[in-house]
């Protein structure tokens, strides 16, 4: 860990085992990077279910100008690398409205502040094909296993107003197909069964519990 960099151990929880053959104590982990709480509480139920040892950085990284979320992943987790030092997880995700041929897609963070729920309600008004589709993409890095790209979608549609009060940014006007609920009227344990976010962490998250068997990246 940098000095200055600041640490945030609130959501993380730390699991450590044993080597048998040395007896000292090795833990594998990672820093998941996002300034975001509700993606930062969305992860960390999926990972505590998986016991995985990370913490929460919560560092701002630049967000390229790209059209494919996989890119603007992959820049953010190289440049969240070369501070950190450690193995770092990072995503990028975006709202894409088929009517409104994938706007805002990678836009998404920059239009959520701008326009926001009521400027998408705004540009949906009479708007009768409301199919919409989130993506997220997970960029994960460590010498070790270099970079891996995950990614989750979700298929729904836009509500015509906004309902409930739970999640974060365009989630009270997006209803995943399968629900008549919107995001924001589920809890999390709810948004996770369907949402965009929790499909990519639960491939990140079947890939990364193999490496256990591999050499550890770390040993305290
Ligand atoms: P980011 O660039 O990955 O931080 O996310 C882009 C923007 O997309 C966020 O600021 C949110 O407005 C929106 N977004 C991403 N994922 C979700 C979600 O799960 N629910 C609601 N909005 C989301």
């Amino acid at each position: 860990m940098l000095r200055g960099v600041a640490e945030d151990r609130s959501y993380g929880e730390r699991l450590e085992y044993s080597d048998n053959r040395s007896g000292s104590r090795i833990a594998m982990r990672f820093v998941l990077v996002t300034t975001n709480k509700g993606k930062a509480s969305e992860f960390s139920e999926i990972f505590r279910e998986y016991g995985f040892n990370f913490r929460i950085e919560p560092m701002a990284t630049p967000e390229i100008q790209e059209d494919d979320l996989r890119e603007i992943a992959r820049y953010s987790v190289l440049y969240a690398y070369k501070i950190l030092r450690e193995p770092v997880l990072v995503e990028d995700a975006g709202l894409f409205i088929k009517a409104l041929n994938g706007f805002p897609g990678p836009y998404s963070s920059y239009v959520y502040k701008t326009i926001g729920v009521d400027g998408i309600l705004k540009l949906m008004e009479g708007v009768v094909r409301r199919g919409a589709r989130f993506e997220s993409a997970l960029a994960f890095y460590s010498p070790l296993t270099e970079l891996k790209i995950f990614t989750g979608a979700v298929e729904g549609r836009i509500s015509e107003e906004p309902r409930g009060r739970g999640g974060f940014g365009f989630d009270p006007i997006f209803i995943p197909d399968g629900s008549v609920k919107t995001f924001a009227e589920m809890s999390l344990e709810e948004k996770n069964r369907f949402s965009h976010r929790a499909r990519a962490a639960r491939k990140f998250a079947e890939w990364f519990k193999t490496l256990k068997t591999l050499p550890p990246i770390y040993q305290d």
